[in-house]
Parts: C-alpha cells; structure tokens; sequence
C-alpha cells in the first residue's frame, strides 16, 4: 500500500494510535483528516467531528470529508473504547452496551458511509482495527475482546464481498500500545514510534499483507493454532482476582 500519496480519513484520529498513525501518513506526502468527538485536541491535522454511535452524525461527516475531498481513498476505523468490567455484577451492562456501539456497530456505520464512494472510484482501501484481545479473550475487558472479535470476522466478509472492485480491506491487530491509557495501566505496552514503524513497513509491502500483526501480537494472532491458547487465557485470567469481592 502506498502511504505517501493518499487522501486518508482516520475516524478515531483524535489521540492515540489513530493520532499518531495520522501524523506517519501526513510526514509521508499524504492529505489526512482525523476524526472524532474531540476535534479540538489536534492542532496540526484538518479535523471532522464525528461521533460513530451517531448515525447522523456519521452520515454529515462522509458529506462534509467528500465535498472537500472527492478524491478519498482511504479509511481507517480506528475509533474504539477499552472499557473493564465485572460480569458478576450486571451493571457492567451499560460498559457492555457502550463498547458495542462504538467498536463494533461505529465501525460498520463508517465503513456502510464510505463504501460507495469507494466502490465508485474502483480503487481505495479500509484499514479496520481488531486487537489481539480480539483472539485471545483478557477477561477483564470481555465485551472490548467481543467486539474486537466481531470486527475481525465482519472484516473478513467485508473483504469477501469488496472482491473486484479494487478496494483493499487489511486488518491492523495491535498488541498493548503505549497510548496515554495504556501507559498508565500496562507498563509492558510497546511505545508508540516502534510499534508504527513495524505497522508502516508492513503496511507498505506489496501485495499489502490482509492482516497488519507487528511481531509483539503474533503469539496472540497464532495462539489459536499453536497450542499455546488455553495457558495464555489462564493467564490472562489472573487480573479477575483484583476485583472487589474475588
Ligand atoms: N492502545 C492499545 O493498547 C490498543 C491495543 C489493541 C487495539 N487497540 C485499538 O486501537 C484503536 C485506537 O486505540 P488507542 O489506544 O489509540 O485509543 P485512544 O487513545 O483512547 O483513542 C481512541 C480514539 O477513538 C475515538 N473515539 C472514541 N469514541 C468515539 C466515538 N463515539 N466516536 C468517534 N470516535 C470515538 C477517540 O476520539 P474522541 O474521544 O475525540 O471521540 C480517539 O480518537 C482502538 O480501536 C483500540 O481498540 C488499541
């Protein structure tokens, strides 16, 4: 995939990964709105608000992205939410409810936004953003690891029913990056310019790979195949016991 001269929309580009991902396409030569709720955290890049458990909202940030730039031929869907919850106590529903919305259903009403126009050009990409909790659950954050799950397979169908039409679907599956949360609460977490350049060269190799794994994901990518799946869900299960009454 080219990186230099793209006209990039990175819905979830308001801080973090999307951010700093942002940031690499527009050193590299290519034209990038971010997009988010937050619009005025980013003084550097052209903004769009646009919040994805919105509709509407979704809706007027495609109009207004596609009147100034009629030429857009990228789109990332980066928004997400990491949010923790106990299953024992149903109030985590609202958690449950509000993490679906974003990284599940706010990822298919920005990719239903774009794909005509997309389509209609004949060539383009969509770069959607699981995680490797999407493959190997961490309990603490079950319906996060649902959803990234879900982002996975329907990306999967989307590029099954995107075949012929010269738009590409890759699949960025990244480890614990050190974004602000991150920092604090993992201190394993990869720093940000390491885990962008391995994300960018992979992102640049022809053909483009359909999944973008940077190699501290892999051993959660593979864990499904190589036995190693049921130790790490036990493992990952331990953070249960610091919740109040374990
Ligand atoms: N960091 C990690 O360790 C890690 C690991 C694996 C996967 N990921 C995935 O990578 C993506 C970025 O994560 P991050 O760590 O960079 O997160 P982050 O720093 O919290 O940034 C999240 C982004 O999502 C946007 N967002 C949240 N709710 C939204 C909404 N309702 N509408 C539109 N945008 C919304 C935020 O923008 P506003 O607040 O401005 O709306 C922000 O730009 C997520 O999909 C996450 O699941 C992250």
């Amino acid at each position: 995939m080219d990186i230099s001269g793209r006209t990039v929309l990175m819905v979830g580009g308001t801080a973090g990964i999307g951010l700093a991902l942002a940031r690499r396409f527009a050193a590299a030569g290519s034209t990038v709105v971010v997009g988010g709720r937050s619009t005025d955290r980013v003084e550097d890049l052209e903004t769009v608000r646009i919040d994805v458990t919105d509709a509407g909202s979704v809706l007027a940030a495609r109009d207004e992205v596609l009147a100034k730039h009629p030429d857009l031929d990228l789109v990332v869907t980066m928004s997400g939410v990491m949010l923790l919850e106990d299953l024992r106590d149903p109030a985590h529903g609202e958690q449950a409810e509000t993490t679906v919305a974003v990284n599940l259903l706010g990822t298919i009403r920005v990719i239903d936004a774009f794909t005509p126009h997309l389509i209609g050009r004949g060539s383009g990409d969509i770069l959607t953003v699981t995680s490797g909790i999407g493959f190997v659950p961490f309990p603490l954050m079950a319906t996060y690891g649902a959803t990234k799950a879900g982002v996975h397979s329907y990306t999967e169908s989307l590029r099954a029913h995107l075949a012929g039409t010269g738009v590409g679907v890759t699949e960025l599956i990244p480890p614990a990056v050190a974004n602000a949360g991150q920092q604090r609460l993992n201190p394993n977490a990869l720093p940000m310019d390491g885990f962008l350049d391995e994300v960018l060269g992979l992102l640049q190799q022809d053909p483009t790979p359909a999944e973008i794994v940077v190699e501290a994901a892999q051993y959660l990518r593979r864990a499904g195949r190589n036995g190693t799946y049921a130790d790490l869900l036990a493992a990952r299960s331990k953070p249960l016991e610091q919740l109040p009454g374990r």
